[in-house]
């Protein structure tokens, strides 16, 4: 069994991640969530502490690690961002770490899952595809967002993928070659 760090930012499809979070622990993964603050309004961090049965971080300072950015990053064997807003994508892309999730994606040297979920347009836009390009020539991994209608309304290309797309890609990252 793999440990499994997962990271929610702020987009709408947070809520899918605790079908996500579910399923990894009935998987008998270990589970351990970080969300931005932008989550946290969307989704409750105690939604996810039920699931995962462990605490949510959100924040460095005032943690009951001193160390929660590099710890996090020791101790799990898998990083998936789901869901991945425009923004996380951005700020992974160009090393910005000015949260726990985005300084946790620096410090983590084993793979890290991007699921990018936005409006259309903003998936469209040039400067997001060339996000996505560095971070794939950075050695992550996309699992790339769907075609249909998003919350907002619109269709096309941005809904999240599913959550059981989700977690075969995590499982065919963790489980040993043969
Ligand atoms: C109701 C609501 C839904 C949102 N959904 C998305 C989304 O699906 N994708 C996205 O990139 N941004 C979305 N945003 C905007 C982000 O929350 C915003 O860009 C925020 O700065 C992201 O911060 P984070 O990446 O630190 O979580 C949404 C905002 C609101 C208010």
């Amino acid at each position: 069994m793999a440990e499994i760090l997962v990271g929610v930012t702020g987009g709408i499809a947070a809520y899918k991640t605790a079908i996500i979070v579910s399923q990894l622990r009935q998987m008998e993964h270990g589970v351990s969530v970080v969300m931005t603050e932008s989550a946290t309004e969307l989704v409750g961090k105690s939604t996810f502490e039920a699931l995962s049965g462990r605490p949510v971080r959100t924040a460095f300072f005032g943690s009951d690690r001193i160390h929660v950015h590099i710890d996090l990053a020791r101790e799990s064997d898998l990083f998936c961002i789901a869901p991945a807003t425009a923004n996380i994508l951005s700020k992974a892309a160009n090393g910005i770490a000015d949260d726990l999730l985005s300084t946790l994606i620096l410090s983590f040297d084993k793979p890290v899952l991007f699921a990018p979920a936005m409006n259309p347009s903003m998936w469209n836009k040039p400067v997001i595809q060339n996000n996505v390009q560095k971070l794939i020539e950075f050695g992550a991994t996309i699992i790339y967002p769907e075609f249909g209608r998003t919350s907002c309304g619109e269709v096309g290309v941005g809904r999240m993928a599913a959550p059981e797309s989700i977690i075969k890609e995590i499982e065919k990252k963790i489980s040993p070659k043969k």
